[in-house]
């Protein structure tokens, strides 16, 4: 298939095979803006799925896809998991929402718990979005200072306080040792670019001087380590952790996609101890959730037995049942075992990939950390937010489509892909062919 520019099917053969979907976005278009959410969309128009079995998709037009999206990676187990399915079954069975807590809650905050060292108290609410403000708000709470400090190109949801410098255009990003802070979309209340201090990912010396210098003004340290999209730099972790700790910065641990990584977390991996976490995805087992947690110290501030304490967190549907007993019927799946298969698959995908990519004349990266990834066009793995800006981005919704044409579904940015305990080696190796032979073809379009 010829991809145009725009991911368009430029000789009409994604239309071709899939007429339902494109009635069904118009349909949709007509009463949300451009379809249900701005991160669904793609040129011309998403795939509208009728199911997910296992690691599969089918699409509304009857066609089957390996997922290697997995819902934005929060479905480690793929989809319809029967011991999931058995949880949720059984919870929605004695009523969806009862107006008081059920119980499930503290199973999934003693599940969490047990396996994240820094976490002694979790809460729970509806989004990694809310996970970010009730984290923040606590930091800002405790110390009594407004400024936070975040990694240039970090994603923490969609909050005033976050939604800074994710993808700003570089004539107004700065230098890119001392990054300008920049409002990630209109609307933005205008103080909030300056309560933000915008780190590099990739030049801890900057992190050190930028954080040292403003030390007094920072509530909090918010850091997603990126994990399968960013190749990390060393001893990055170590010195955010290290300067929070001298200074009296509360250090948040972004690991809405980074929980993926281990049983006890991104964390456990690196050995560091954050005073707060942030969650999401995954530990609701396919249900909307955030949480977001920390040692007793610090999370019993919002501890009310006693009266009022200034400090609050709730939400009509936080902790809700089905979401909670999805979410322990997942991680109870995520056993050291579970981890060690996603690895090895992981490794799987990463030795394939490295034995493709001298075939071709492309420039063409890739990250894996244990079962995420995301794939670049350019010629290294991306280290920071400015790597990624030069990658040879209008190639992604060629190799996008064309995989799609094979039967792999990703995501269509190409970054933040994952795999899941539904696949076997097979498919793994199914995928590097796709690529394989996709890269070719885009080679030889391109001459
Ligand atoms: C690292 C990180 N933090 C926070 C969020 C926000 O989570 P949510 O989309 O559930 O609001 C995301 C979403 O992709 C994320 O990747």
């Amino acid at each position: 298939m010829a991809i145009g520019e725009t991911g368009k099917g430029v000789d009409g053969s994604y239309e071709a095979v899939t007429t339902a979907s494109r009635a069904a976005f118009d349909r949709a278009a007509a009463v949300m803006p451009g379809g249900s959410k701005g991160a669904y969309f793609y040129s011309p128009y998403p795939l509208f799925f009728e199911r997910g079995d296992g690691c599969r998709l089918t699409d509304i037009d009857g066609r089957t896809f390996l997922d290697c999206a997995n819902h934005h990676t929060a479905q480690v187990l793929g989809h319809n998991h029967p011991a999931v399915v058995e949880a949720i079954n059984s919870q929605v069975s004695r009523g969806v929402v009862l107006g008081g807590p059920t119980g499930v809650e503290t199973e999934l905050a003693e599940e969490l718990c047990d396996r994240v060292a820094s976490l002694e108290r979790v809460r729970f609410c509806n989004s990694g979005t809310e996970a970010t403000l009730h984290a923040i708000r606590l930091a800002r709470g405790i110390t009594g200072r407004s400024r936070i400090a975040k990694f240039e190109g970090g994603y923490h949801g969609s909050h005033d306080a976050v939604e800074i410098s994710v993808a700003p255009p570089l004539e107004n990003a700065g230098d890119a040792a001392s990054p300008t802070p920049v409002a990630g979309v209109r609307g933005i209340a205008p103080g909030a670019t300056g309560d933000v201090l915008v780190l590099p990912y990739d030049d801890v010396d900057a992190v050190t001087r930028l954080v040292e210098t403003h030390a007094g003004e920072l509530a909090c340290i918010l850091l997603d380590p990126k994990a399968g999209i960013l190749e990390p730099v060393d001893g990055l972790a170590e010195t955010v952790s290290a300067l929070a700790g001298e200074h009296d910065i509360l250090l948040i641990a972004d690991e809405v996609v980074a929980f993926r990584l281990a049983r006890g977390g991104w964390q456990q991996t690196r050995g560091v101890t954050p005073d707060l976490t942030t969650y999401g995805k995954l530990v609701g087992g396919g249900f909307p959730i955030g949480a977001f947690g920390g040692r007793a110290e610090v999370m019993d501030r919002l501890d009310m037995r006693g009266g009022p304490t200034g400090f609050h967190q709730s939400g009509t549907f936080s902790a809700h049942p089905v979401a909670m007993a999805a979410g322990v019927a997942t991680l109870r799946q995520m056993t050291p075992e579970a981890f060690g298969v996603l690895d090895d698959l992981g490794r799987r995908l990463d030795d394939g990939l490295a034995q493709i990519v001298c075939r071709h004349d492309l420039a063409f990266s890739w990250v894996v950390a244990g079962s995420l990834f995301s794939l670049y066009f350019a010629d290294h793995a991306p280290r920071s937010y400015r790597d990624l800006v030069a990658c040879r981005k209008e190639w992604n919704s060629l190799l996008f489509h064309r995989l799609i044409e094979k039967g792999y579904y990703l995501s269509h940015s190409l970054g933040m892909n994952a795999l899941s305990l539904a696949m076997g080696p097979e498919d793994v190796d199914g995928l590097v062919a796709a690529i394989d032979e996709s890269l070719e073809a885009m080679a030889t379009d391109a001459g």
